[in-house]
């Protein structure tokens, strides 16, 4: 049963207030709503609609009198009063258990806390609501329960009152002065403690921030404490955008289905999104709390104080908060080059993980037209290249056009709930531009292709430039119309130096251009081109599309060197790796003897031992293309044959660069106590893949080094990294180290996480070995982080192992969708997925996979997440 985009219809009433009444109990609470309803007059029909899932109905009540059964109707879920009144005061009185809620949607008890997850539609288990975007409300929310058990209680906005109801229970009652829809209701009850601090805003206001966590983990909070106070700071700077509660808390949940939640005033977050120390985090780490730590905070204005008028629009908010903390985190670093590194890992997630979502059965526009489960739609195109299509409106405007934008986007719609077309309006409006080509970003599925071919012409001094764009059709869009792609561009010279550029009449000599492609083909004419240029093409990667050009390995060796556009440095050098690797992926697939190849090791060279060049800058430039990378780019996937190729390439560079990467391990350590900044990060950073280089020699003197870092190291970088190198060895020291790890750890959940997580993915890690880990009396299939430790870390995280060519990878994946559905449908969902691109492998794992999808698909149990992946999956088979 799919929803349409389509036929979407305003709410029949609106409601003014909400007060909910919370009798917390485990197993049996409590829930009084009392709602009151205007009429909607552009509402097309009096039938009052409520949603409820899996809630007891106690009591319904109309203006205040007991609901007739035949006044009422109550079908899966939709309860439904036809004919309600133009006003209405509706009390309800629900019963829930949250104990027995594996979902981890709607309100559910984690490690005997009680915590809430209502985006999207969780609030229906737990009472009965017009549970959609378009309806706001100001709430009230009278919490009781135990005192001794629960001596926290918090809930959205501000704290009114509280006291002791004398029977060994107390209460708190929170108000929030801001209308909400009811995804954003939240309430945590428990046994908590916080770190705290009072700031002053831009307006010389204060506010009390809150970072709440179990005892036990005050020593962890500092740093995403001083993430949420750069977090506020930057969105006063950046946007003019104030913080406009009194009071702002961060509460950490060990069970969590997703990140975190941007609920008004009461943010949840999984712990692994909040704590932090050198003890338990890495580099990694640090730099993804500070990132979600501002994605929920920034919400608090794109999403919160404007939010979706449906569902379809969630990009609305998530791909324009996502684009707000890309840049967040790069101006927390600051430099140029980390700006390029911030940049280069973003597009790195897009082409692991949205082109292939984008070139398979899930394939979806950044505005869908319809889907069945909602939940399976918080996917890398609505976040990832929705903040794409945002980072576009910047780089057609600039930032001060987008800021104007943004302003205008607050000053029509404050306090509404919007669409796309109106953030596009908005942005079109603020910069005098007609934007209605734009509109097919949010509604074409698919990653379109830019072709370039270029000429130049030594007499005239002119050089072309001819751009030819294409998309492949996805499911029920067999032709796309062209988009309006922006496409910056930059020529160099000889010497590898930026030219001027002459463009059109236009007076300034840029070395940079946005050429604005709108047509399926379209040249430009560069003038006064004294030389034959090399092109650097799409820099900053300014679209989210394929960029074909067919560029010799000399070029890219010259770009790699030379391009004045880190992104485009970076590019060229991923290029020439994807040449080699594709081909010695064939070599290997005929069996052919793998050929080592100099070219590439003397560019690799260059880059290790330019000491003028940022460390993390020359770490990310010597990462090759992943696994998966690299199958997205054949047409029929081997992947024992890009394991082999892979490996080959890593050990062959090691081999000859086995002194330089000695230098950079000794080089970049750093002294002193542990600092996540960028600067020592990246150090770190291209110290450890020097480490994982050496590691790939699998000799005496590396197993050393590894176990020589493992024993000395003072954070949790170091220590992983020695650690992962030491589990894909043959070293003696390696069983102990794991060993070792997990006795020093077994305190700390997300430091077993990692323990599950790096084995999962190891080189001898295979599906045995993963049955074996899966007994483990830590392991448990209720946790969502530890499920995703181990059981996705493997088919995900481990191709060479999960493509095993008996197909015991998929049994597995099968019996884990299943057995994971049956608590999880969402986290369950998303383990579904990992076969989206059974299609594209060779016949013999194709058929095993398709085997697994059906074993999955006939069971009589699924749920509706589950069945619409897999559904989509199969269809057309
Ligand atoms: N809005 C949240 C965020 O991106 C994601 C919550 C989605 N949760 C879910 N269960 N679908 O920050
Ligand atoms: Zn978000």
């Amino acid at each position: 049963a799919a929803i349409y985009r389509k036929d979407y219809t305003p709410p029949s009433h609106w409601i003014s207030t909400v007060e909910m009444g919370f009798d917390l109990d485990p197993s049996a609470t409590r829930v009084a709503t009392r709602i009151v309803f205007e009429r909607n007059h552009a509402g097309s029909d009096r039938t009052l609609t409520l949603y409820g899932d899996e809630v007891e109905l106690v009591q319904l009540r109309m203006n205040g009198k007991a609901l007739a059964k035949r006044a009422y109707q109550l079908e899966q879920g939709v309860l439904r009063i036809p004919s309600a009144p133009d006003d209405v005061v509706l009390e309800i009185e629900t019963l829930i258990r949250p104990d027995r809620n594996t979902s981890l949607m709607g309100l559910y008890v984690s490690n005997g806390n009680f915590f809430t997850q209502c985006e999207a539609e969780g609030f229906r288990k737990i009472t009965y609501f017009p549970d959609r975007p378009d309806v706001m409300a100001k709430y009230k929310v009278m919490l009781r329960a135990d005192k001794r058990k629960y001596p926290v209680l918090l809930s959205n906005g501000n704290l009114i009152e509280q006291g002791d109801l004398g029977d060994g229970r107390h209460y708190a009652l929170w108000e929030d002065p801001f209308k909400k829809p009811s995804y954003l209701f939240a309430l945590v009850a428990g046994n908590l403690i916080c770190q705290e601090e009072q700031i002053k805003l831009q307006s010389g206001r204060k506010a009390l921030l809150q970072v709440w966590v179990e005892e036990g983990n005050l020593d962890k909070t500092q740093h995403a404490m001083a993430s949420l106070i750069n977090s506020i700071r930057w969105d006063e700077k950046r946007f003019g955008l104030e913080l406009d509660l009194d009071r702002f808390m961060i509460v950490a949940v060990g069970d969590f289905n997703m990140g975190a939640m941007e609920n008004k005033g009461l943010n949840i977050f999984n712990t692994k999104y909040v704590l932090a120390n050198p003890r338990i985090a890495t580099d990694v780490d640090y730099a993804n709390i500070e990132a979600v730590v501002g994605h929920e905070y920034f919400h608090n204005w794109t999403g919160n104080r404007v939010t979706c008028r449906d569902w379809f629009q969630l990009s609305l908010k998530e791909g324009l908060t996502v684009f707000r903390d890309q840049e967040f985190s790069a101006d927390m670093i600051g430099t140029d080059s980390g700006r390029a590194v911030k940049r280069i890992d973003d597009v790195r997630v897009l082409r692991q993980a949205q082109f292939p979502e984008d070139a398979g059965p899930m394939a979806h526009p950044v505005r869908p037209d319809s889907f069945v489960e909602i939940s399976n739609f918080y996917t890398v195109t609505i976040y990832e290249k929705g903040a794409e299509v945002v980072r576009m409106y910047q780089t057609l405007f600039g930032r001060d056009g987008f800021r104007k934008g943004m302003d205008l986007y607050f000053e029509r719609h404050d306090g509404q709930a919007v669409t796309c077309d109106d953030f596009r309006a908005a942005m079109a409006d603020a910069n005098g531009r007609d934007l209605a080509q734009f509109e097919r970003w949010y509604d074409q599925a698919g990653t379109p292709r830019v072709s370039v071919t270029t000429r130049y012409d030594a007499g005239a001094h002119t050089y072309e430039m001819t751009l030819v764009q294409s998309g492949a059709s996805t499911a029920g869009q067999e032709e796309k119309r062209p988009f309006l792609i922006p496409v910056s561009v930059g020529l160099l010279d000889g010497k590898g130096r930026d030219m001027p550029l002459s463009l059109g009449d236009a007076e300034e000599q840029p070395t940079t251009v946005v050429l604005e492609l709108k047509a399926r083909s379209q040249t430009f004419l560069f003038r006064n081109v004294m030389e034959k240029p090399v092109p650097s093409i799409l820099r900053n990667f300014s679209a989210p599309v394929v960029l074909e050009y067919d560029y010799t390995d000399a070029e890219l060796a010259f770009l790699m060197a030379h391009d004045s556009d880190a992104f485009n440095r970076w590019e060229a050098g991923q290029r020439l790796a994807m040449r080699r690797l594709l081909a010695l992926t064939a070599l290997s697939q005929s069996g052919d003897a793998l050929q080592v190849d100099a070219a590439l090791a003397e560019s690799f060279s260059a880059t290790l031992n330019d000491g003028e060049l940022d460390p993390a800058f020359r770490e990310t430039a010597l990462n090759l293309p992943a696994e998966t990378v690299v199958a997205e780019q054949m047409d029929v996937i081997d992947p024992q044959a890009i394991h082999a190729a892979r490996r080959f390439l890593r050990q062959s560079l090691a081999k000859s660069l086995r002194p330089s990467l000695l230098n950079a391990y000794r080089d970049n350590a750093v002294n002193g106590p542990y600092s996540p900044d960028a600067a020592s990060a990246g150090k770190r950073a291209l110290r450890n893949l020097s480490l994982s280089y050496l590691g790939e020699l699998d000799d005496e003197e590396i197993h050393a080094l590894m176990q020589k870092q493992y024993d000395n190291a003072n954070n949790m970088t170091d220590r992983m990294t020695a650690l992962a190198a030491l589990a894909n060895s043959r070293a003696a020291g390696r069983a102990a180290a794991l060993a070792r790890f997990y006795s020093d750890f077994e305190q700390e959940p997300l430091v077993i996480d990692k323990w599950f997580s790096l084995q999962a993915m190891a080189r001898t890690t295979d599906v045995a070995a993963v049955r074996k880990l899966m007994k483990h009396p830590a392991f448990s299939l209720k946790n969502p982080n530890r499920a995703r430790s181990l059981i996705f870390s493997f088919c995900n995280g481990n191709p060479f192992r999960f493509h095993a060519i008996d197909g015991s990878g998929y049994e597995f994946w099968a019996e884990q969708v299943l057995a994971l559905d049956a608590l999880n449908p969402q986290v369950a969902a998303r383990l579904a997925r990992s076969l989206d691109r059974w299609r594209k492998y060779a016949p013999a794992l194709r058929e095993k996979m398709h085997a697994a999808l059906k074993r999955v698909a006939d069971s009589s149990r699924l749920s509706k997440d589950v069945k619409e992946v897999i559904t989509k999956s199969l269809a057309g088979a």
